[in-house]
């Protein structure tokens, strides 16, 4: 009706740095795709203001968030309901605000790197052997549903063994988890080897050989560039063997925040 003000509902993505995230970008472009009218915005948190912040934010009327590094622990102590992925990841990256003030946490980074590689990669990981470097809460999140494709076995690298001992024993339930100290890797040969480690945060490589490559293998860096290729992809690809970052997951966890929050996917 002509001179009714059209209501935006508000999202953001919260975080430390945040400034260069391209969530705002993905989900812009998500809404023109889906016709939902929508705003979102990056907006930094102090690091000791997470949960403060959150609560001004819900004040103002925001209607949802992501959440990123390093909130995803303190978004998922937060919340008043969590899914089931969101319990097990221990760990929240998609935030709704309910219209009865509570918060709702789900976790949607496991799902967004399954579809990246078995969608958009075309990579079936049933019955295939998976060796994955790091054992923080990336890690945590994205477990679950990989243990739910069946593969052959995940085997943890990381330098703090218990960490991966940790993992390994909370999804014991899910599936077996082998540990291994990236020494001990030798040469044993992976189908798929994804790095889960923040090493190439400082252009770094956790402390792994080319000897766990073969030809086949596939290497998956859950970091992802905008303008050069991640040190993980560099290395991987210098020794001839395929290698994708981490934006196609980026993307994919993002579509699915966008239908958690307005039942359009995009
Ligand atoms: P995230 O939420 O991104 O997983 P985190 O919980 O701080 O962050 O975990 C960081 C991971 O990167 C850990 O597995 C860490 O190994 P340790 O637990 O042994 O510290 C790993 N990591 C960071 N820098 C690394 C490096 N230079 N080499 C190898 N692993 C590294």
């Amino acid at each position: 009706m002509a001179g009714d003000a059209e209501v935006i509902d508000n999202y953001a993505v919260l975080g430390n740095p945040v400034s260069h995230s391209l969530s705002p970008r993905i989900h812009r472009i998500f809404a023109e795709q889906t016709g939902e009218s929508l705003s979102y915005r990056a907006i930094e948190l102090p690091e000791d203001g997470f949960r403060d912040g959150l609560l001004a934010l819900k004040r103002e009327g925001l209607r949802g968030a992501n959440v990123t590094v390093p909130f995803k622990r303190q978004a998922w102590e937060s919340c008043d309901h969590l899914s089931d992925r969101a319990s097990a990841a221990g760990a929240v990256n998609t935030l709704s605000f309910d219209e009865d003030g509570a918060i709702s946490g789900d976790n949607t980074d496991g799902v967004g790197l399954v579809r990246d590689l078995t969608g958009n990669l075309d990579l079936s990981l049933h019955k295939q052997k998976i060796l994955i470097l790091g054992a923080g809460g990336a890690v945590r999140g994205v477990l679950g549903p990989l243990l739910d494709l069946q593969p052959e076995e995940i085997t943890i690298a990381n330098r703090s063994l218990d960490k991966a001992h940790q993992l390994a024993l909370d999804f014991s339930a899910r599936g077996d988890i082998r540990v291994q100290a990236y020494a001990d890797l030798g040469d044993e040969k992976f189908d798929l080897i994804i790095n889960a480690t923040a090493a190439g945060l400082q252009k770094k490589l956790p402390p792994i050989d080319a000897q766990i490559l073969c030809q086949t293998t596939v290497c998956y860096d859950m970091l992802y560039s905008t303008d050069e290729s991640t040190t993980f992809v560099d290395w991987a690809q210098g020794l001839g063997v395929r290698a994708h970052d981490g934006l196609g997951m980026l993307v994919e966890q993002a579509a699915e925040s966008f239908y958690i929050w307005r039942k359009a996917r995009p």
